[in-house]
Parts: structure tokens; sequence; C-alpha cells
């Protein structure tokens, strides 16, 4: 079956190692069309997401092998521009390639990447800013066309921070005529990534992990072996994990410098923390002493891909809390999941109401998207009984083997 059974009410006891980030490796991917040649990426997460991204570049000409966690990337028979639409419908990282095949190729054509159950996710300002830079871009109903002859630099006040938009900003301006200043550039850890992948191969940007990018577009970038840094969103969620179920784990490569939004909002619901130079080590349970009021913000604010896990833990918490979803439209879907575990969460808007104290009881229950059904998972562990997660496809777009980490933290848990 698609699912995945946990025997709730267990305390935590191990270590995990955190996988490569996806929101990483995905634009890294993306932008080795920009080199021509043999890119060597490391640390890759063996997840769905990624699979799909190199099955485009594949659909593009390139020759792709992967060993687990290392990936080769040949872009030298690079011909194609039109993306086969079973990837680009599933995944919506593809549209993270516009920029990339435009600098490369100079055309795209690709269906609209579509919207998931978190949000409509337009790409209107992609392809507004991507105009900006002398692509001229033919809008269909279904797909659209993109061509640019040569890109040239601009300069972008973009009117709200993107990581997309950043991103294929970067990709679309590396190898353009002049100079491309993005602003508000989104500082998320894993634009900072891909841009020192891109520093490594030769581009000059500059203002790397502040709101304002400036790229001088060069003639040529060279390959480059690359590691991709850790994720910071599945080691937020093994956090959780801990908070809701209680005990001690240890999670190896976590990158803490990258989390402190997180792990502040951690300890205010009584984590014990103490990073070290390998990772984290994490205590205790949700026991929050006053009510939480979380807010999801973009970086360094507190990442809204963590927000189900939170509220996974406040509504096992003594207080439970509030939260303010500022980012995507609808990501509370999780919530009437939670409820049939007996979880109490009001929402209107972008409000959700969670009352503390639990207990959760195990039943059978269905995720929706990558991070709520993560999310589901983490509650059962806390709850009594047992209990099923269906649809683990789409748990596994993020997570390597969400099961077997669980596992190693001392979770009773199996694929079902
Ligand atoms: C990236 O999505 C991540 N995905 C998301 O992670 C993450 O939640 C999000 O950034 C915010 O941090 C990847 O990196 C692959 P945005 P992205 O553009 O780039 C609106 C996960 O769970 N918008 O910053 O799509 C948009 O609808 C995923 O790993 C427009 O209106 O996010 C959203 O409301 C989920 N028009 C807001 O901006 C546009 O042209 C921020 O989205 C583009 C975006």
């Amino acid at each position: 079956m698609d699912a995945v059974r946990i025997y709730g009410g267990k305390s935590l006891s191990g270590q995990t190692r955190i996988q490569g980030s996806k929101n990483a490796s995905l634009p890294i991917l993306a932008a080795t069309l920009l080199i021509d040649g043999i890119c060597e990426i490391e640390n890759c997460p063996d997840i769905s997401d990624v699979y799909h991204m190199l099955r485009l570049l594949e659909s593009l000409g390139c020759q792709v092998s992967r060993e687990k966690n290392h990936i080769r990337v040949d872009t030298g028979g690079v011909a194609a521009h039109d993306m086969p639409s079973d990837s680009v419908g599933v995944m919506r990282s593809s549209i993270m390639l516009l920029g990339a095949l435009l600098a490369r190729m100079g055309a795209v054509s690709m269906e609209y990447p579509g919207g998931c159950v978190i949000g409509k996710r337009p790409i209107d300002q992609h392809l507004c800013a991507l105009r900006r830079m002398g692509v001229e871009i033919v809008e269909g109903r279904e797909e659209f066309c993109a061509r640019a002859s040569k890109l040239h630099g601009a300069v972008h006040e973009l009117p709200f921070v993107s990581v997309g938009v950043t991103e294929n900003l970067v990709l679309a301006a590396v190898l353009a005529e002049g100079e491309t200043v993005i602003h508000p550039a989104a500082r998320e850890p894993e634009i900072q990534a891909l841009c020192e992948f891109l520093l490594k191969a030769g581009a000059e940007i500059s203002g790397v992990g502040t709101d304002r990018l400036v790229i001088r577009g060069v003639k040529k970038l060279h390959p480059v072996r690359f590691r991709v840094p850790a994720d910071r969103i599945v080691a937020g969620t093994y956090l959780t994990a801990c908070l809701c179920a209680g005990g001690s784990v240890f999670l190896e490569d976590a990158p803490c410098e990258q989390m402190q939004s997180v792990l502040a909002c951690a300890e205010r619901m009584g984590a014990g923390l103490t990073v070290w130079p390998d990772g984290l080590f994490v205590e205790g349970r949700a026991c929050n002493r006053l009510e939480e009021v979380l807010v999801t913000e973009v970086y360094p604010g507190f990442p809204t891909d963590l927000q189900s896990l939170f509220m996974a833990a406040m509504a096992l918490s003594g207080q439970g809390g509030q939260i303010e979803e500022t980012v995507f439209e609808n990501r509370f879907r999780i919530v009437p999941e939670l409820c049939k575990m007996g979880a109490d969460i009001t929402v209107e808007g972008n409000r959700a109401h969670v009352r503390g104290g639990g207990p959760l009881h195990n039943t059978i229950v269905e995720a929706k998207e990558l991070r709520g059904g993560a999310a589901l998972v983490v509650a059962a562990l806390a709850a009594e009984g047992t209990g099923i997660v269906r649809n683990r496809h789409f748990i596994d777009r993020g997570y390597e083997d969400i099961t077997l980490s669980l596992r190693e933290l001392g979770a009773d848990i199996e694929l079902a």
C-alpha cells in the first residue's frame, strides 16, 4: 500500500543523518544546463522530485548517471527545449529550468506547472521578470513558449520575495549581457547554495545571503563538483518528531546555523537543544509554558515548510498556540486530518487556533501534500494506538525514507 503504519505512544531515542536539501538540489541540477560539460553533484537526496528533475534533464538531451546520492550530469548533448508534460505537471520545480534553458538554448516551451493543494502557485512574476531581460513569451491556455536571442541584464524591483523567481533570475542572469540586480531577493539558504555552486563555476555574483543580489554576466561557466548542504526542513521535521513523542535524539549534519527561528520556537515549546559541530541534540516533549504564536515568513523568519509540523507539536503541547500562514494561501489542509486524531483546531482565513493538551488517538488519515503528510506521521508517533497515514508518495517527494529515519530514532513505524 502507498502508506505508513505507526505504532504510537513511544518516546524516541537514537540518531539519524540528515539528507541533502531537496530545495537546494533542484535549482542546482537546473543550473547544470548553464555549463557545457560534466558536473558532479554530491549529497543529492534520493527522492522522487530529484528523479523527476533528472528525467527532465534527460528529455532535454543530458546524460545523467546516479549512484544513490552522487549524480553526474553531462549537458554536452543538450538539444531540445520542449519539456515532457508528464514530468512538468508532476513537479512544480520544473519552472526552475526556464531561466537556465533560455540562457542555454534561447527557447523553451512548457506547460504551466500548475498549482497544488497549498496554493495556486502562479508564475506571473517569473514571466514578467524574464520579459525585462529580453525574453519574448507567448502564453497559450495550457502552455507557453519563451524565446530570447540574447538575454540582457535588468534591474528587478520585485513586488514581493519569491524563492523561485529569485532562482530563475539568477539562472537567467549569470550568462546574460550586462548586470542584473534582484531586489528584494529571497535569502533562503537554498539560494545561497545555488549561488555558491555558480560562483564555483565562474559566475560573478555579489550580495549572496542578502536581499540584493547583483549578477554580472560572464561568457562561459566551467564544470564543477559540488556538495549539496543538509536539508533544514528535514532536520526540522525530525526535531518536531522528538517534540511530539518525547525522548532524546541526535540529528547528524543538521544545519543549525540555518534554523535559528525554528530552534527558538522549539525551545519556547519545551525542547532542550544542544548544538554540536556535527549536528543537533534534541530532548524533551512539547510542553510550552505559554501559548505559542507562530507566524511564517520568508527567510530568516519561520519557514512555511515547517508550519504543519509545528501545528502537530502544538496540538500535543500544554497550551497549544496560534499560527498565521503568510506565504501560501491554503496551507492548512492538514487540519481536518489532525482533527480526526482528536486535535481541536479552528481555522479563520490564514490563521489557525490550536488548542493544546492532546492526547491524540491514532486512526487512518490521508496526506494531501508533502509537509502535511510528514506532519501526520510525526503526530502519529505521539498518538495512542496504531495509525495509518495514506498517500505516502507525497512524503517520498521530499524525504529519502521517512520510515527508516524515524526507525533509526527509535520509532515503531513501517511501510504499509
Ligand atoms: C519554494 O517554492 C519551495 N520549493 C517551497 O517548498 C517553499 O515553501 C517556498 O519556496 C517558500 O519558501 C522549492 O524550492 C522547490 P515562492 P516557490 O515563489 O519558489 C507566490 C516544499 O515543501 N508567487 O517563494 O514556489 C506563491 O504563490 C516546498 O519543499 C506568485 O504569486 O515559492 C506564494 O504564495 C513547498 N507569483 C509566494 O509567492 C509567482 O510568479 C511565495 O512563493 C511566484 C510566486
